[in-house]
């Protein structure tokens, strides 16, 4: 069913794990900035160059490149889009709605993963990375089969520059200011559920799915 949804929640909430099964299982677009940004950086453009300093000190990138690199991307979400990391400030929340009015289309939910902090910063201190197809591995919850190797691609797992203690704190405190207030934007617009995302990944995409087949989407 064609959709347009948002998943909220803090870093290391489990968005990206949560957004691949939802996607590949109902035939929508992720639009991950987060790894779109890496993406850019990878290619050494004049964007990821930009964007490289913040992101490794725990901050955001500013609205108006985001909005930019993002727009190309949602329309080319024909089938629905996962939106996973946008919009962390309410002046993005508010450029969305402008794009869906001229794109005319509406967000259907918001989805706000809800996880505890201890559990965050074990996430984020063992997250391991594939650099080919981006999946994303746990040392202890769920290691590679094989130590550094994608158990999909068998490319090379890497530990994110911005997974270090003092970024993991700067981005939970500008999680804080910037884009927890987003929580009570989108229940003002009845569009908000929580899940609890704590549990097994598997688990967490059942509630999910079901919550969205209630809401009809
Ligand atoms: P981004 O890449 O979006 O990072 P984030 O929001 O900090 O979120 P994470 O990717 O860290 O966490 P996640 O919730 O996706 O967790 P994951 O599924 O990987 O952004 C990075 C930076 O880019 C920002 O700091 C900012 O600078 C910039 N940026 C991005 N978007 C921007 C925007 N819109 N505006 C401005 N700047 C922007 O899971 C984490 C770990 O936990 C993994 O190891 C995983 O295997 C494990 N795990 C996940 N779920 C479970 C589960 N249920 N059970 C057990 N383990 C689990």
């Amino acid at each position: 069913m064609r959709a347009y949804l948002i998943l909220l929640g803090a870093p290391g909430a489990g968005k990206g794990t949560v957004a691949k099964r939802l996607v590949d299982r109902n035939g929508w677009i992720q639009i991950s900035t987060g790894d779109m940004l890496r993406e850019e950086i990878a290619k050494q453009s004049s964007l990821g160059l930009e964007a490289k300093s913040y992101m490794d000190q725990g901050n955001l990138v500013p609205d108006d490149l985001i909005i930019k690199m993002l727009k190309t991307h949602l329309e080319q979400g024909d089938n629905g889009v996962l939106l996973d990391g946008f919009p962390r400030t309410e002046e993005q929340a508010i450029s969305l709605e402008r794009i869906f009015s001229e794109m005319g289309v509406s967000l259907d939910s918001v989805v706000n993963l809800v996880v505890p902090e201890e559990l965050l910063l074990a996430r984020l201190g063992g997250r391991l990375v594939c650099k080919e197809c981006k999946a994303s591995f746990h040392k202890l919850f769920s290691p590679p089969k094989e130590v550094g190797v994608c158990d999909h691609c068998g490319g090379t797992l890497y530990q994110r520059s911005d997974d270090n203690p003092e970024s993991i704190q700067q981005r939970l405190r500008v999680y804080h200011t910037s884009t927890k207030p987003l929580i009570d934007f989108y229940k003002d617009k009845s569009l908000l559920a929580d899940i609890d995302g704590s549990r097994d990944a598997e688990e967490v995409y059942n509630d999910i799915t079901a919550l969205l087949e209630k809401r009809g989407n």
